[in-house]
């Protein structure tokens, strides 16, 4: 049995020396094109050798002119190529494993086209409520080119939203970035997620859930606008009523004090700058010879007071 261990493990130990003599530099692994908001960027893992040598990679860009080196003899296991493709160009991107001057295949992608691939990450949202509505601000989110919707055209946000708690979401469609929640109650607490709409059916990812407490209405009540309406009402009558009592016994008192319908001292005074008022007329008319004795016509002329009477 132990025979049989140690034969195996002999075994093993000359396959692995014939793989490493026979290879050259192993070939980086699981090789991954990842766009995120409009970047292009490759990424892969080092090759799985039992020793860990110091590898260095190169990778390239494939253009319509061919291959040009981005990131070169590079120990990073990334290679960013955002600033040199245009967000509209088909790509192919390859890369290779470099050891000591040797290098290993090249690992090719596939051809790829930034637009058409790209992931979108979440919008950031916003909740802010007045007056009993609650309105969401969405922002996109930030490009690594361009902006998103000179890229995509007409975008669009899908809006979830539900009140705390409860598992039933009313879903929105729209093309603004603000919106107000339809139907909601006040102080009530609401909860909303937004996805961006792009290319017809792709989504970004989610927005964080954002929820805020609806602040409460000040729309009046009919009922209330009722009864200010009857107080506003009874008010004017009070006034009105108030200011005919005052009026009425102001009279009432210049009958008093004047009980020979004369008129009072001041309006007998001449007045010169008031020549022209009604007052003044009825006024010079007493001071010309004889008009005080011309009772008719002195009634009147102060007719306006004498009918309140
Ligand atoms: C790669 O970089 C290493 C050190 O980082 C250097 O020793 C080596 O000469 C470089 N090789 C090439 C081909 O540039
Ligand atoms: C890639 O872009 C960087 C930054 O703009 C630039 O320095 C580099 O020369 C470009 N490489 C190629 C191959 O176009
Ligand atoms: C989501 O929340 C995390 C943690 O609060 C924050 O770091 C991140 O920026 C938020 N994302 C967005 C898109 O607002
Ligand atoms: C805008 O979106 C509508 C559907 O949401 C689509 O029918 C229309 O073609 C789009 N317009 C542009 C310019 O992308
Ligand atoms: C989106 O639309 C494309 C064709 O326009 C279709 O191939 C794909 O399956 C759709 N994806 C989803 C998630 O509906």
């Amino acid at each position: 049995m132990s025979a049989f261990i140690s034969f195996s493990v002999v075994l093993f130990n000359i396959i692995g020396v014939i793989t490493v003599l026979s290879e050259n530099v192993p070939v980086p692994e699981n090789v991954r094109v990842i766009s995120i908001n409009l970047g292009l960027v490759l990424e892969w893992d080092p090759p799985q050798t039992t020793n860990n040598h110091p590898f260095k990679y190169t990778a390239e860009l494939k253009g319509w002119r061919g291959y040009d080196p981005v990131c070169q003899n590079s120990s990073s296991l990334t290679c960013d190529f955002t600033d040199n493709v245009t967000i509209f160009g088909s790509y192919q991107l390859r890369v290779r494993t470099e050891l000591d001057g040797e290098t290993s295949d090249w690992v090719e992608t596939k051809q790829v086209a930034v637009d058409k691939i790209t992931e979108i990450s979440a919008p950031h949202v916003e909740l802010r409520s007045n007056n009993g509505q609650t309105e969401v601000d969405i922002t996109d989110p930030p490009m690594k080119r361009k902006n998103l919707r000179d890229v995509f055209g007409n975008i669009s946000y899908l809006i979830r939203f539900w009140k705390k708690g409860e598992s039933n979401k009313v879903k929105l469609k729209r093309e603004q970035s603000r919106v107000m929640l339809p139907k909601v109650k006040p102080l009530e607490n609401y909860c909303v997620e937004v996805e961006v709409l792009y290319l017809k059916n792709k989504t970004s990812q989610p927005s964080n859930m954002t929820c805020l407490k609806n602040s409460p209405s000040n729309e009046t009540e009919p009922w209330l606008i009722a009864v200010m309406l009857l107080i506003s009402f009874l008010v004017v009558l009070v006034a009105v009523l108030l200011i005919f009592m005052a009026v009425w016994y102001s009279y009432k008192g210049y009958r008093i004090v004047f009980p020979n319908d004369n008129l009072p001292e001041h309006l007998k005074q001449p007045n010169p700058a008031r020549d022209r008022s009604n007052t003044k007329t009825l006024t010079s008319l007493h001071h010309l010879p004889g008009a005080l004795e011309h009772a008719p016509l002195r009634r009147a002329l102060i007719h306006p007071l004498n009918t309140c009477k």
